[in-house]
């Protein structure tokens, strides 16, 4: 093999793209694949790849440092790329230590293993650390996130976050460690867990059930398909300047209540509803606490220094992932059994 690349948290969302983009497109590194398997983490999102001879997977807790090392000193890596992190804003709120001990203390966990595997042999080497543009804080009506803007992190979620890039940038000052980071605004597409808002919305309206919307709907994301950001991972991975940032960005603003308004237009259609039919089951519920009022990403670094752009208009990735959804029932039933049913209740109540 090439090169061994350990994905962390390659079960979950994000991290289960990157691990099927990676196994395919390059059939001479051996990607191994380390996840704790939280209630996220699913291993019938790698279904279609897992027997792959060059995918392994090694159920670990990045918390955990003799796991990890005994994973570090088997495999011996030439590349991590981190993405295993507790990822949900509203369990943060009800639930900081969780973030803190997987995003913080995994991290400094990781880098530890890297550093203590890696020595001084560092030619070859990477880490690469994947974060959010939730770490620059809010913004206003105008203006976008840079990879100079000052970090100003507002929830558990994000503060954790904000404290692993630190680690990793210290690491970086400090010993040296060959690092890349990016800062990705908010994904959507196949295999996300329905307690983030386009799949929850997806699976509510299926089942005819209220959508809940927090405030009044007005808070603005930067939407980007997730396998732009995979793209964009395996660009950074290979052509990122060592000890750089790069922000990652769909150039794709849309406040919460006008993207769920598209979003139940597509669903009327593909369920062959009456139009206007799904609108019906907007609820705007409390507000989150402490809720940032918008993220937007200026990519243009990345797009200049390393050729990256998205690739999906936003209408046509949100109609190719509506079909996913409806097309994986069992998936989706799958993930909202158990665990899901407790947290929707104790997060939503009868909403
Ligand atoms: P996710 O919640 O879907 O998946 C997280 C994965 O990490 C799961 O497979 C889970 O089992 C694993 N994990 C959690 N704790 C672990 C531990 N202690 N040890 C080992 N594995 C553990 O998350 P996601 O949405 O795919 O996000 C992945 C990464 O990308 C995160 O670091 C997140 O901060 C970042 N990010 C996410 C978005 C987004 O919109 N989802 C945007 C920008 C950045
Ligand atoms: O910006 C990147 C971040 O995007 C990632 O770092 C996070 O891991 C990811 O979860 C996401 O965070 P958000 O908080 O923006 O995503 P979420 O889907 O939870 O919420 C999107 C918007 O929708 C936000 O303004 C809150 C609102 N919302 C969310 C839910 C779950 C609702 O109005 N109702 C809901 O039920």
């Amino acid at each position: 093999m090439e090169k061994t690349i350990i994905v962390t948290g390659g079960a979950g969302f994000i991290g289960s793209h990157v691990v099927r983009l990676f196994v395919t497109k390059y059939p001479n590194y051996k990607i191994v694949n380390v996840d704790k398997l939280t209630y996220a983490g699913n291993l019938e999102n790698l279904t279609d790849i897992d027997k792959l001879p060059n995918y392994i997977f090694e159920k670990a807790d990045i918390t955990d440092a003799a796991a990890i090392k005994s994973v570090f000193d088997k495999h011996r890596p030439d590349g991590v790329i981190h993405l295993a992190a507790e990822s949900h804003v509203d369990r943060s709120i009800s639930n900081p230590m969780e973030f803190i001990m997987t995003n913080i203390v995994g991290t400094v966990t990781l880098l530890n293993a890297a550093r203590t595997n890696w020595g001084n042999d560092l030619e070859g080497k990477r880490f690469y650390h994947v974060s959010t543009d939730e770490v620059y804080g809010s913004l206003g009506a105008e203006g976008f996130f840079t990879e100079t803007t000052a970090y100003d992190p507002r929830s558990p979620y994000s503060a954790s976050k904000a404290s692993s890039d630190h680690l990793v940038r210290a690491c970086h000052h400090t010993f040296g460690l060959p690092v890349t980071l990016s800062n990705c605004s908010n994904n959507y597409g196949p295999n996300h867990f329905p307690e983030k808002l386009i799949p929850l919305s997806i699976n509510n309206i299926k089942n005819n059930k209220p959508i809940p919307i927090y405030g009044k709907g007005e808070n603005v994301r930067d939407w980007l398909y997730v396998l732009d950001h995979a793209r964009a991972i395996d660009t950074i991975f290979h052509n990122g300047k060592n000890g750089e940032t790069y922000n990652i960005g769909g150039n794709n603003e849309w406040t919460n209540i006008d993207l769920i308004r598209l979003l139940c237009r597509i669903m009327d259609k593909k369920l062959h509803r009456e139009s206007g039919t799904s609108e019906k089951l907007i609820t705007f519920v409390k507000d989150r606490a402490g809720h940032d009022l918008r993220y937007a990403i200026d990519s243009t670094k990345l797009q200049h220094e390393l050729g990256w752009k998205p690739s999906l208009q936003f209408e046509e990735g949100l109609d190719k992932t509506v079909d996913w959804y409806l097309s994986n029932e069992k998936w989706l039933d799958n993930v909202v059994n158990g665990e899901y049913q407790q947290y929707y209740q104790k997060q939503y109540g009868n909403n």
